[in-house]
């Protein structure tokens, strides 16, 4: 098939180029030097000539903190781009694959959230996320893909930070233990929307929003605590390296976080058949791809 991924070298859409490249599917992977989505001249110029089977739009404004303090860019790329792509792929007659993500929801849940819970956003982030779901659902074939804490060896994201302040010293982190949800690591999610979208191509009626995260369940502070546990592993933490649990309240940020985000993956399980990948799992491979040499040589 013919894939145009958008923000095609950021964390997931390196991870997801990569995975359609190996299984020998058609890629145009743009970036923002190539294709900027909120170019709407240029969205329809590129798609046009294409005619991709499959857009799935990677591209996004990720900074949350930074969203607080500009909402308009937040809206512009991560709402108001994603119709000019859900227009094109109507002219094309492509599956439009939006990311998207837990923080839609308002984090009062105390199970998981289901893929029709009522969405609230506590964030600018959140909000210009929830516009780019309203925005694809122009898409006449669509799948919104909702997913949480990503990890993967392109880009910044936990893991590094947690993995610098230990490669710089410090012998105790404090990491906020009252936010609950899943990390995901980038080449799980990569294959999920590979799965997802050769599904909804052959069964268009198929589409709609799904979860994807991996398991189990954790919150940042176990998160931090199986990081530095494998720094641990790789010899560039010493025995002595530990985690102290914290609070948000402790922890202020600009934006506001979802206390608990964990994502229902029963749509995803029942469609796919596939249960979700564990991140303990991913969190392995991230260290054999990604040691921490790396990081502490430059
Ligand atoms: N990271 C997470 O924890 C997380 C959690 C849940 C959902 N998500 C969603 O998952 C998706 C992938 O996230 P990610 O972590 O892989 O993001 P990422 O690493 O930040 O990659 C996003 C890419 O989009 C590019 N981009 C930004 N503005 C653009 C524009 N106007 N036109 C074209 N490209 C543009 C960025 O380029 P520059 O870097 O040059 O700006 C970057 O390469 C996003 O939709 C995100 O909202 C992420």
């Amino acid at each position: 098939m013919r894939f145009l991924i958008t923000g095609s070298t950021g964390m997931l859409g390196t991870d997801l180029s990569q995975a359609l490249d190996e299984r020998g599917d058609e890629v145009f992977g743009v970036d923002k030097g190539v294709l900027d989505i909120t170019d709407t001249e240029a969205v329809d110029r590129f798609v046009d000539e294409i005619r991709p089977d499959v857009i799935v739009n990677c591209a996004a404004y990720t900074r949350v903190d930074d969203c607080e303090a500009d909402e308009a860019t937040a809206s512009k790329v991560n709402g108001w781009a994603v119709e000019s792509l859900a227009d094109a792929a109507n002219r094309a007659g492509s599956l439009l694959v939006q990311i998207s993500t837990d923080f839609v929801f308002d984090g009062l849940a105390t199970r998981p959230y289901e893929i029709n819970d009522p969405v609230a956003p506590v964030s600018a982030y959140g909000r210009s996320k929830l516009e780019g779901e309203e925005r694809a659902r122009i898409a006449k074939r669509h799948v919104i893909l909702r997913t949480s804490w990503l990890f993967g060896v392109r880009g910044w994201n936990f893991v590094e930070a947690i993995r610098k302040q230990i490669l710089l010293g410090r012998t105790e982190l404090r990491v906020v233990d009252d936010q609950r949800g899943c990390p995901t690591y980038t080449p799980h999610l990569a294959s999920a929307v590979v799965r997802l979208a050769d599904i909804v191509r052959k069964s268009p009626e198929l589409g709609g929003v799904y979860h994807y995260s991996d398991a189990p369940e954790c919150s940042w502070f176990d998160f931090a605590t199986a990081i530095v546990a494998e720094m641990k592993r790789e010899g560039s933490a010493d025995g002595g390296a530990r985690v102290l649990p914290t609070t948000s309240a402790e922890f202020p940020r600009p934006a506001q976080r979802p206390a608990y985000s964990v994502l229902s993956v029963d749509r995803y399980r029942r469609v796919t058949g596939c249960s979700p990948e564990s991140w303990i799992d991913g969190l392995a491979e991230y260290f054999a791809k990604r040691p921490s040499s790396a990081l502490a040589a430059g």
